[in-house]
């Protein structure tokens, strides 16, 4: 059977409720993501989310302290879930990586996103070059990738195309994409998961 568009599933997903349970399932980990990155971020930061689901993660930086939280999905109903729970926060809906924002932030976030794209280490040398100020951050987390072996019949399971690359693959399109100070790593792992990997790196 032909892959279906990934923001397709996830519109189904949202209107089934399924977005609760990523967020319940997310959420150790995004939770090691963030006390990574908050402590080198300014006060005030400014911070955007991509694939960003029902914008939990989006109020979550809100709460902790940024001045300018924002989130971007493909997925409508994930959108319009994000924009009827909270009117605060900006979402907007749009395609990656087509979709470009109109300023550049301090933090870019991501969770479970990047390899739903074709070329993802493309979208990090965006992320580097058009999303991120100078010094600004990008913490992205991914739970499919080669040393995960639960993880690689998902593209069959879910019916959705995944880019599947290797840690150090990761790691070289951080370095190509120019980020510094990089640091890889796997968090919230136990007996039967790796863990979440973990890339961050600052322009
Ligand atoms: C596995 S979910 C993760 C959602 C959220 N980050 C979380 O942790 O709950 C992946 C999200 O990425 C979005 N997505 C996938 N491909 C996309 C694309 N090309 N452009 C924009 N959003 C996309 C989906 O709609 C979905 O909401």
């Amino acid at each position: 059977m032909q892959p279906r568009p990934a923001v397709d599933v996830f519109h189904e997903w949202a209107q089934l409720g399924k977005d609760e349970g990523m967020e319940r399932g997310h959420a150790a980990s995004v939770g090691h993501m963030l006390d990574m990155i908050l402590p080198k971020l300014p006060d005030g930061f400014s911070a955007i989310d991509l694939g960003c689901g029902n914008g939990w993660v989006v109020r979550k930086l809100k709460g902790l302290g940024a001045k300018n939280a924002q989130g971007i999905d493909g997925a409508p109903e994930m959108v319009s879930k994000a924009k009827s729970i909270d009117s605060v926060c900006q979402y907007h809906y749009g395609l990656l990586p087509e979709w470009k924002p109109e300023q550049k932030f301090d933090f870019v976030h991501s969770m479970e996103f990047l390899y739903y794209l074709k070329r993802p280490l493309e979208m990090l040398k965006s992320i580097h070059d058009e999303w991120l100020n100078d010094g600004g951050w990008l913490v992205a987390g991914v739970d499919h990738y080669l040393e995960n072996p639960d993880s690689l019949n998902w593209p069959e399971h879910v019916g959705v195309h995944m880019t599947t690359l290797s840690i150090e693959q990761w790691k070289q399109g951080m370095i190509a994409a120019g980020f510094s100070k990089i640091k890889m790593t796997q968090v919230a792992g136990n007996d039967c998961f790796p863990g979440t990997l973990v890339m961050l790196g600052q322009v």
